[in-house]
């Protein structure tokens, strides 16, 4: 229906909203030029800070719920309602990694893809938290978490007896993940990941 469809490209620009660009503007630093050059809350956090970092991380996850708000709202009573939620789902997630706004260079999808999967699956999000904060900890780069977390988020679904279309989009949202992480794979492979820590990067 023109409805679902119009849904669908309204998740998009939603998803396309490059939040950590429009927080750190006011610093005058293009956080696209500098650090890992990724327009996510862990570059605005090293290179602007925790407080904008954490900025930029809470108006990500809520740009990734918000057209899945709007998708269960508009759709419900409706046949069709789990396709069109969960191509919505997808839109939001391309829209961040490829943004109309950015000439379609944008982020990495982690922040986007855990507000999308808090109004699907929050008890997923959840078990994927817990693999998160395990791995940033031990490691030190928020990469690795952000990898092994969303690796993960397949076996949360189907532990908690979801349905399939959600693991469909759980698989599709973590291997856009990692694509997207490739520089991020390499760096870890050689040892040269940056940390996502102010204080310790030294190599803008
Ligand atoms: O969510 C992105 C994170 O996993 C890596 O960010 O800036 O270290 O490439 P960054």
């Amino acid at each position: 229906a023109p409805q679902d469809i119009l849904l669908i490209l309204l998740s998009y620009l939603i998803g396309a909203i490059p939040f950590g660009l429009l927080v750190s503007r006011p610093s005058g630093i293009d956080i696209r030029t500098r650090g890992s050059r990724n327009i996510g809350a862990t570059n605005v956090a090293r290179l602007l800070g925790k407080k904008l970092g954490l900025l930029t991380l809470l108006l990500d996850i809520a740009k990734g719920f918000m057209p899945m708000y709007l998708a269960g709202f508009f759709t419900s009573g409706q046949g069709q309602h789990t396709l069109v939620i969960a191509l919505c789902g997808a839109a939001t997630i391309i829209g961040h990694m490829f943004p109309l706004y950015l000439r379609f260079r944008g982020g990495k999808g982690v922040a986007t893809g855990l507000g999308v999967f808090l109004y699907l699956a929050p008890m997923a999000v959840l078990g994927c938290l817990v693999v998160f904060v395990a791995a940033v900890w031990l490691s030190g780069y928020v990469s690795l978490g952000s990898l092994l977390a969303s690796a993960t988020v397949i076996l949360w679904l189907w532990l908690l007896g979801e349905p399939a279309w959600k693991l469909w989009l759980g698989a599709f949202v973590a291997v856009m993940i990692w694509i997207k992480h490739y520089q991020n794979i390499g760096r870890l492979l050689s040892g040269t990941e940056k940390s996502w820590s102010v204080s310790k990067t030294d190599e803008n």
